[in-house]
């Protein structure tokens, strides 16, 4: 829209935008949001996720506890994380099939590595990637990624689809937690003395994603031995 008189030229090119929030949040002393980092990606992720799936299906897994979770998951990379009455453990091959995982795509390296540095994290490769999918109502609860052999590599998390509220807490199950919302190519960084952190995702609001339809996507780079 053009206006008349002295307007300065930027008014007018912004008037009409949401505030954009920033592009960088920090969240912990090691810990990151990065807004649509992974949205140079998309076009590449998009068939590789395909792919993976293809090979390996989400499916739902039974917690120690003998609880079915919510959230349906699948892994690619050297390593898959599951979880079953026994407990949790990184595999080499995916129980389902009996093969090993998917390898990790590329693409999927590229961004995970890119959104590493970013944080501060240099020489990250991860060897794991899980992949959780939330339908309208699933969540995640509270808890710490512990399954992995060493410490000192951070998680990187990519959000996709459906936005969700990620809940970013301290020490101890009892800390007080932020409120996060995640949406569609951003991407979450925490390592270093923020590693042990808990977190967990509120149940999933209804609604359609453009590319994605009826679900978020979430994949988790770790480094798992
Ligand atoms: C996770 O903690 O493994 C998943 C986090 C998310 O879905 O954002
Ligand atoms: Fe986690």
């Amino acid at each position: 829209m053009q206006r008349k008189g002295t307007t300065p030229a930027t008014f007018d090119l912004f008037a009409d935008e949401a505030p954009q929030p920033p592009a960088v949040e920090q969240i912990g002393p090691q810990s990151y949001v990065f807004r649509g980092f992974a949205l140079p990606f998309i076009e590449r992720v998009l068939p590789a996720l395909e792919s993976v799936l293809s090979q390996a299906p989400f499916r739902h897994m039974v917690t120690p506890g003998g609880h079915t979770m919510s959230v349906a998951l699948s892994s690619c990379g050297s390593f898959g994380w599951t979880t079953d009455r026994s407990g949790y453990q990184y595999t080499p091959t995916n129980p389902q099939t009996g093969e090993p995982w998917p390898a990790l795509p590329e693409v999927f390296r590229e961004l995970a590595i890119a959104a590493a540095e970013m944080a501060g994290f240099v020489d990250f490769i991860p060897d794991a990637c899980l992949i959780n999918r939330y339908i309208p109502g699933a969540k995640m609860t509270l808890h710490q990624d512990k399954d992995e052999r060493g410490y000192q590599w951070p998680v990187v998390s990519v959000s996709l689809g459906l936005p969700a509220m990620f809940l970013f807490g301290g020490h101890q199950r009892s800390d007080k937690t932020q409120r996060v919302p995640l949406f569609h190519g951003d991407v979450v960084v925490w390592g270093g003395v923020d590693r042990l952190r808990f977190h967990g995702v509120m149940p999933v609001r209804e609604g359609s994603h453009p590319q994605l339809g009826e679900q978020r996507i979430n994949f988790t780079f770790r480094k798992a031995r």
